[in-house]
């Protein structure tokens, strides 16, 4: 698709990955990026449209689809991560946090967008997934299933929306380097360098976008032998704990 002279909304756009969106968003031609937040952020490039987008708030997704009609580009990058086991007291209310915010959020403003995305023409609705949506592990467990669901309605959300020529396009990563993976050690990608890959996908129309080299690596021992790949995930879940 064409990037130059479109109109975006990125949702989590204040900070960390979704932040990086809205610049390679601006660098490479879009005329306009609505930057949804919780809270209003202060914008100093005239391009930039700082919007209330809480992506859990039935009201404020109501109120931004009413509002903004010219978007046709959306980035469904809004997320909570929590670190913890399933038997942790808190789990099932940070599992419930998480389906809210990475999975019936990004529903929702789906829903509430394509129509926007159909009249102006079909555009492109984007949601950044994970490894996580792939495979499980132990202390991000009720993350991942967030994530497997996000990439499940992925994938139904483009066949319903082929037939209105809208892009539907999954990002997949490993580790990135923003405050949600801070607690975790390791080589973590660049948040600048998914979001050009994010471009470059939107780009060449490519409905699934491996942003770095750990989700090609990742889906491809997937694809190998299973047994094999979760023996190993607990190995290293094993020994950094110890
Ligand atoms: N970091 C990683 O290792 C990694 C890897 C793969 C995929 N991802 C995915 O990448 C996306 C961005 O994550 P990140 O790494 O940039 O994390 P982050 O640094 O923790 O930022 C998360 C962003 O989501 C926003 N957010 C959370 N709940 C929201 C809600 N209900 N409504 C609106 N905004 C909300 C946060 O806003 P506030 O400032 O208000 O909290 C913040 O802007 C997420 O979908 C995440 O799952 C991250």
């Amino acid at each position: 698709m064409q990037i130059e002279g479109s109109i975006a909304l990125v949702t989590g756009g204040n900070r960390g990955l979704g932040k990086a969106f809205v610049q390679a968003l601006l660098d490479a031609g879009t005329r306009k990026v609505y930057v949804g937040a919780r809270r209003l952020i202060e914008a100093d490039d005239p391009r930039i449209q700082p919007i209330k987008l809480d992506v859990t708030s039935k009201e404020d997704i109501q109120a931004a689809a009413q509002a903004y009609q010219d978007v046709n580009i959306l980035i469904n990058n809004a997320g909570v991560a929590y670190v913890n086991s399933h038997a942790a007291p808190t789990s099932i209310d940070e599992a419930r946090q998480e389906i809210e915010t990475n999975y019936l959020g990004t529903l929702a403003i789906s829903l509430a967008f394509a129509p926007i995305l159909k009249q102006n023409g079909g555009g492109a609705l984007v949601n950044m997934l994970s490894v996580a949506s792939w495979y499980s592990n132990p202390v991000l467990g009720s993350y991942g299933a967030s994530k497997a669901a996000a990439w499940s309605i992925t994938n139904s959300i483009r066949m319903e929306l082929r037939a209105q020529g809208t892009l539907v396009t999954g990002i997949h990563a490993g580790f990135i380097d923003t405050e949600m993976a801070s607690s975790f050690p390791g080589p973590k990608a660049l948040p600048q360098d998914i979001a050009q890959a994010t471009i470059e996908g939107l780009l060449a129309d490519r409905e699934e976008v491996l942003a770095d080299k750990v989700s090609h690596e990742i889906k491809a021992a997937l694809a190998a032998d299973l047994s094999a790949f979760y023996r190993r995930i607990q190995q290293q879940w094993d020994s950094s704990t110890r």
